[in-house]
């Protein structure tokens, strides 16, 4: 990733991790990495819930999920194995880049057919703004990586947020359209930190 690029996300580290997370990104980890098989993107997927629902849901893709917060990324691995850290059957499916999605999609030529994201931090002061990921130059190059017919699928309780995001769409020439879509509740989700009354979702194509 270029050295200017602004960051989107808070921390990388939170509280300290268990011995067995430590052992699953110690060792699982790094046999995750992401593939040129993968048809699906997740990006910033929390602690995982919605990515885990994707993959049990359609066994014959392969999902990659991008999240830099590495409790999160152990929240998934200790969520996808059993005690004896093997991954289960119905989550053989996952892969996993555990850093910002840029740096995968500047360095490769992957195509998705669903591109999901998820309550995006939403930098709710003026002067954050800039740390927003859903900038037009990032939907411009998500949309380099969608295959033919493929969609950016966008959620977000940030009301304000979503309307920005929408401008951003424009700018970066999408069709933009804004069915009701009903998903499982993530852990953001049900915080609902902007105390709206219901999540908003957008689905971004190219045209
Ligand atoms: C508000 S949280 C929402 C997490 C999850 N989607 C949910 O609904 O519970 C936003 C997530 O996006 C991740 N994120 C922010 N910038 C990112 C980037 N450039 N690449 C990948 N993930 C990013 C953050 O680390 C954070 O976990």
């Amino acid at each position: 990733m270029e050295k200017q690029e602004i960051r989107t996300f808070g921390r990388r580290h939170g509280k300290k991790l268990s011995p067995r997370q430590q052992r699953l990104i110690e060792n699982l980890l790094p046999r995750l990495a992401p593939q040129h098989d993968a048809t699906i993107l997740e990006i910033g997927f929390g602690a995982g819930e919605h990515l885990r629902m994707l993959a049990k849901s359609m066994p014959s893709a392969v999902i990659i999920g991008a999240e830099p917060f590495m409790n999160g990324v152990a929240s998934l691995l200790s969520a996808i194995t059993d005690d004896a850290d093997n991954i289960l059957p119905e989550y053989k499916n996952i892969r996993v880049h555990p850093d910002d999605v840029r740096i995968l999609l500047k360095n490769s030529d992957l195509k998705f057919s669903q591109i999901w994201i998820l309550h995006p931090d939403p930098w709710p002061k003026a002067r954050h703004e800039k740390r927003r990921l859903l900038q037009a130059s990032f939907l411009e190059l998500l949309s380099q990586h969608l295959a033919k017919d493929g969609k950016i699928i966008i959620g977000t309780d940030h009301w304000e947020y979503y309307e920005w995001i929408r401008e951003k769409a424009q700018k970066a020439d999408l069709l933009i359209s804004t069915p009701d879509i009903e998903i499982i509740e993530t852990r953001y989700q049900a915080k609902n930190k902007a105390g709206t009354a219901a999540p908003k979702y957008m689905i971004l194509s190219n045209k």
